[in-house]
């Protein structure tokens, strides 16, 4: 039976993506390379309950690569691995380069020698930088991004489109926009502060509170990856976010009233490479792929910080 690749499997996303791909009866292969970016034990339990045949490999390796292509049937990619993050990649471009280009061209590489049917790629809102107009559409020009990573992952955009038109790889690029949920990233701010408030600590709130964020729900993103693994196309990009900005005061007062805890917020110069605002239009991803987000912020945070106090909080 055919595999899908998935890469990253073991982060947020990949782990959620894998776990439904699973249930939807697929055979998955999973790489990993456990980087501490954040806490690899994270990594480890996101991935622990799911069955992928899984490779502990560096997507910057390619004869590492090779072997696993090697000895697996893989005819679809969904590439997660990434460096994630905007401020880091600013401290530490190289890192960035190296895993979100090289590692993507790697794979695309691969994806030609082996007649892959579909190259599925995450890519980020950050692409559009800072800009006024809103929503974000497909259609923007997305020449200014505003920090390493974001280049990087316009770069790995760019690639897919060559590769596509080159190699006939039928390729997504999604365009995700601010994922949180269960198993959500620990460097991440709705994780951050959950975890602060639950524990009394002080929260560290960039800017005045206005900045907007479209947070979007990883069932959300998910049902999106799945749906994206069957559009027919030869080269689309499309944004997964939620279309409903939400501003960053009214986000820490949601997780506040879950959790019955007041943050002790500390307030901090905007960051370089942060955005004021993300805001998607989903109309494109709505008519390909039928996606359709459920989950709105009231909702999403409950489930957060009901999972986080279950599975996170030590008492
Ligand atoms: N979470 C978000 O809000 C968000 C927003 C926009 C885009 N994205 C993109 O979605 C993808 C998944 O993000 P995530 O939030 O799940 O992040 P994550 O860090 O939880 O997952 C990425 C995984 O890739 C692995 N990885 C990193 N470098 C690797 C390498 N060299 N070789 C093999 N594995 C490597 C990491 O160990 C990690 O498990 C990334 O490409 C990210 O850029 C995420």
């Amino acid at each position: 039976m055919s595999a899908i690749l998935v890469t990253g499997a073991a982060g947020f996303v990949g782990s959620r993506a894998s776990k439904e791909l699973v249930r939807q009866g697929h055979s998955v292969v999973g790489v990993d390379n456990f980087n501490d970016y954040y806490n690899p034990e994270f990594k480890e339990q996101n991935i622990k309950d799911v069955k992928v045949r899984l490779y502990r490999e560096d997507i910057r390796n390619f004869a590492g690569l090779q072997k696993i292509f090697s000895e697996n049937k893989i005819d679809k990619i969904v590439h997660l691995a990434a460096m994630v993050g905007v401020r880091p990649s600013i401290q530490n471009p190289f890192i960035y380069e190296e895993v979100n280009v090289r590692g993507t061209l790697n794979l695309l590489e691969l994806a030609r020698h082996n007649k892959i049917k579909k190259f599925v790629f995450a890519s980020s809102s950050s692409v559009y930088g800072n800009r006024d107009k809103v929503p974000f559409s497909e259609d923007d020009i997305t020449n200014s991004p505003i920090s390493p990573y974001a280049a990087t992952k316009k770069a790995g955009e760019l690639l897919c489109c060559t590769y596509s038109s080159l190699y006939r790889i039928p390729s997504v690029c999604l365009r995700l926009f601010t994922v949180y949920g269960p198993c959500g990233r620990s460097d991440m701010a709705p994780y951050k502060f959950v975890d602060s408030i639950a524990n009394g600590r002080q929260i560290e709130m960039y800017g005045d509170g206005s900045t907007r964020r479209d947070y979007t729900f990883i069932a959300d993103v998910v049902s999106g990856i799945m749906k994206s693994m069957d559009l027919d196309a030869q080269y689309e990009i499309i944004n997964l976010g939620c279309g409903n900005p939400v501003e960053l005061r009214e986000f820490i007062g949601i997780i506040e009233k879950n959790l019955g805890k007041k943050a002790k917020i500390v307030k901090e110069k905007m960051q370089p490479g942060d955005v004021k605002q993300t805001y998607a239009d989903i109309s494109k991803a709505k008519k390909l792929l039928g996606y359709s987000p459920k989950t709105k912020v009231e909702e999403g945070l409950r489930i957060l910080c009901e999972w986080y106090m279950e599975n996170r909080f030590k008492r």
